[in-house]
Order: C-alpha cells, then sequence, then structure tokens
C-alpha cells in the first residue's frame, strides 16, 4: 500500500475523476479504474467511447485537464511525459502494426531489446547471453521461433501483430496497453492472440481494448464498458454483456 496526496492503492494503475475535452467536446468525462497487479482487463465499448484516448491518458500522450492517474502506487503519470513513461515500464502497442518490415523478425526483437540505449551504444552494442535467451523466449512465446530468420515484412498481418506484441515484451514491461490487437485477425489468429495473451498475463499485467466480443470471452477477465467517456459497466463478460444500457448503446447495435 502507498499513500499519495491522503491517496492509497495497491493498484498498479489508478484513474480517478479524470477529464479530458478537446475543443470543449468531453472525450473522457470523470472516469475511474483501477487495475490491480497482474490483472488482465478487456477494455470495451462503441467507436468513440474514450478508449484510445485513456490509454493516450496513461502513456503521456494526452494530458487530462484534472483528475488523478497513478501508476504503482505512487508514480503521478500525469507530470511525466511518454519517454519517461515508457521507461517506469509501460508498453503501448497501437492498431496499426509498425513493425520494421525490412528488418528480420529476430532483429526486430534485438531493435526492441535496445530501443533504451544510445544510438552510441547501439552502434557499439552487442547481443549477449542473457539477450540471445530472452528473444528465444519472445519468439516462443509469440509462435514465431521458426520464422526468426524471415523479413518481418514477409509476415501475415496476424504475425506482424505478434511480433509487435513481441518487441513490448523484449522490453518486459510492467503494464502492456494492447488497442485492438485482433483487427483484421483471421478467426484462428484470433483464437492465437487470445492465448497469447493470456500466456502474457502470467506474469505481466495488461489491459486490452477490443470490439471482438468473441475475442474478449475468450480472454475470460473482467471487462470495462466505457461509453461517451466514462465507465457505463464493469464485471464478467457475462454480466456486462446482459447490462441493459451496454446493450442499448453497444452490443444491439
Ligand atoms: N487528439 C484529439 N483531438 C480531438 N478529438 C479527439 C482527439 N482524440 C480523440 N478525440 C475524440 O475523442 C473521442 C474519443 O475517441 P477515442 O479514439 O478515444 O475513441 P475509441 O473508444 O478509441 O473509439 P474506437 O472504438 O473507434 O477506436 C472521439 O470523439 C474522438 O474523435
Ligand atoms: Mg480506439
Amino acid at each position: 500500500m502507498n499513500t499519495v496526496d491522503g491517496r492509497t492503492t495497491s493498484a498498479l494503475l489508478y484513474l480517478d475523476g479524470v477529464h479530458v475535452s478537446f475543443d470543449g467536446f468531453k472525450a473522457i468525462n470523470n472516469l475511474s479504474l483501477t487495475l490491480a497487479p497482474g490483472e488482465m482487463r478487456a477494455i470495451i465499448g462503441p467507436n468513440g467511447a474514450g478508449k484510445t484516448t485513456m490509454m493516450d491518458i496513461i502513456t503521456g500522450k494526452t494530458r487530462p485537464d484534472e483528475g488523478i492517474v497513478l501508476f504503482d502506487g505512487t508514480t503521478d503519470l500525469t507530470r511525466l511525459d511518454e519517454t519517461h513513461i515508457a521507461e517506469l515500464g509501460i508498453g503501448r502497442k497501437f492498431q496499426k502494426p509498425t513493425v520494421f518490415e525490412s528488418q528480420t523478425v529476430e532483429d526486430n526483437l534485438l531493435l526492441a531489446l535496445n530501443v533504451d540505449h544510445s544510438v552510441r551504444g547501439t552502434l557499439f552494442w552487442r547481443q549477449n547471453r542473457s539477450d540471445t535467451e530472452r528473444i528465444d523466449r519472445v519468439l516462443e512465446t509469440i509462435r514465431l521461433t521458426d520464422a526468426r530468420k524471415r523479413l518481418a515484412g514477409s509476415l501475415s498481418h496476424g504475425q506482424k501483430q505478434w511480433l509487435e506484441i513481441g518487441m513490448l515484451l523484449a522490453q518486459d514491461p510492467k503494464l502492456l496497453l494492447v488497442d485492438e490487437p485482433v483487427a483484421g485477425m483471421t478467426d484462428v489468429e484470433t483464437q492465437q492472440t487470445a492465448e497469447l495473451l493470456k500466456q502474457i498475463n502470467r506474469d505481466h499485467t495488461v489491459m486490452v481494448v477490443e470490439h471482438d466480443m468473441s475475442f474478449v470471452r475468450e480472454l475470460g477477465v473482467k471487462v470495462t464498458c466505457l461509453h461517451e467517456g466514462t465507465v457505463l459497466a464493469e464485471g464478467t463478460i457475462d454480466q456486462v454483456s446482459s447490462n441493459e444500457r451496454v446493450i442499448e448503446v453497444y452490443l444491439g447495435r
């Protein structure tokens, strides 16, 4: 338990009373949400509900107008820039994969592993044994061991998404934020991505935004439904998907 300004939280991520407006439009409106250490949380909600904006706030891309955002009990994320927040161990995967297409799968992971070194450090850096072991482990997790020497550009869309998740894992973040990982994936890839995230969640805290309800159901974790920048419902997938307001604004569309 840590105390900040009289507030106590054992949560890894704690948002309370967060507000963000863009030109008078309230994108985030009194948003409160907590993530326990080790938890995986699924975030659902209609287009424009504020899911991505919430991730922008956590990662320092967007500053809240008001409210509290704490990481690891004591760190006020609203005072830090994106680089600093990434260094604290918050990794984010955007919807579109941004792998280096002309590099091999393995080299993409090496680049990610070495991301916080200086340019000079990168030039003179040599791969050591623990790096190799970590990359082997990541490759296995993301199911790309057999593709390690392939160019990232030759991977399927789903494999590129996994590689990007692997690039985050290489940095061993405390919290992983994943925005719509299965958009554009085949059913088989979607199913495998659910397995992959469950495996990652064994030793990482994860927040995953997704519209694919069968994928969310497969994850089997607590679900938060956002609407108009605030929490509309929270609970098991069965509780949330039978909530009348959730059906009205989202599922029943
Ligand atoms: N930088 C910005 N400037 C202006 N408006 C923004 C900005 N970022 C987000 N918005 C607006 O805030 C609202 C919430 O957007 P956000 O992208 O967070 O929704 P979302 O829940 O991720 O939706 P989707 O499911 O479509 O990805 C939208 O109306 C969006 O247009
Ligand atoms: Mg979004």
